[in-house]
């Protein structure tokens, strides 16, 4: 049986940008969607308007793609995106991931909010994930193999592409901006954790926590996007805080920390489209 949709999906997309090619596909978290209105001569199109994308139903979400230059570099940008604990199954992401590939995408920029198992990287601060745990119930690859975007097996060794990190720490580095770097452990939720499964992460070696980005980054890597991403760190994980976890403070916390967000994000796209390959069109 095979899904159709992601070809149906950039059909669409096409038809409203003819021509245009996206290098870099991003995807906006909870309550960063802001960093889409840099974007120059945006077409946005509503997740409803195309097939396989999912609609998201957690304020903070938009919900929308925005075509357009950012800093210089062709994009495509999903602002927020639907999560596992939507209902929506482990491939939650995979069509519209499979979009932007269609769309001629070669890297996929995630952003999330998440919870820090470090004190040193409190509320407000950004994370590099460098590798992630998976501790939701399954993967998006199970089931039918569609050839068309990659192989029944594949590789997560570099998942997070290192010579990416590297560009993005060089940025963060020229912009002032502290930027950690950890490992993000991925739980079903809608709840969050309990003070002893954050203890149990800490021993496994997590950073984060989420409840996104696996999905996303799984899908991405099986039909060869290359990845880079970064959380932004809302709270301090269950039982290392004071303060009662809530979506709203995630949305405070990301609004605080998507300032900085962007500055780093202008350094790095700003510099991606300065490479000769990234069909940078300023
Ligand atoms: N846990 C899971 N997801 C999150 C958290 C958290 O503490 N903060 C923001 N997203």
């Amino acid at each position: 049986m095979t899904d159709d949709s992601a070809f149906e999906a950039a059909a669409t997309i096409r038809e409203r940008k003819p021509g245009f090619r996206p290098w870099l596909g991003m995807i906006l978290g909870s309550g960063l969607g802001p960093m889409a209105e840099q974007i120059d001569e945006p077409i946005v199109m509503r997740f409803d308007e195309l097939p396989g994308f999912p609609v998201s139903t957690v304020h903070g979400h938009a919900g929308e793609l925005v075509l357009g230059t950012l800093f210089g570099l062709p994009v495509a940008c999903l602002k927020g995106r639907a999560h596992f604990y939507e209902g929506y199954g482990m491939g939650v992401m995979t069509s519209a991931v499979r979009t932007l590939k269609l769309l001629g995408c070669e890297t996929l920029l995630v952003t999330n909010a998440a919870g820090s198992l470090r004190r040193e990287a409190d509320a407000g601060s950004l994370v590099a994930v460098t590798d992630h745990i998976n501790l939701l119930p399954g993967t998006p690859m199970v089931g039918h193999n569609d050839e068309r975007f990659g192989p029944r097996f594949f590789s997560l060794s570099n998942a997070y592409d290192s010579e990416l990190l590297g560009l993005l720490k060089a940025s963060a580095h020229a912009s002032g901006i502290e930027l950690h770097e950890g490992v993000y452990a991925a739980c079903p939720g809608p709840n969050f954790e309990t003070a002893a499964e954050i203890r149990m992460m800490s021993v496994l070696g997590a950073d984060l926590v989420g409840m996104s980005l696996v999905p996303e980054v799984i899908s991405a890597r099986h039909c060869g996007l290359k990845v880079v991403a970064v959380s932004v760190v809302t709270n301090l994980a269950e039982g290392l805080g004071t303060v009662a976890l809530s979506h709203d403070q995630t949305l405070k916390y990301a609004a605080l920390g998507a300032k900085d967000l962007l500055v780093l994000l202008q350094a790095f796209v700003t510099e991606l489209a300065r490479r000769p390959d990234t069909r940078a069109s300023a």
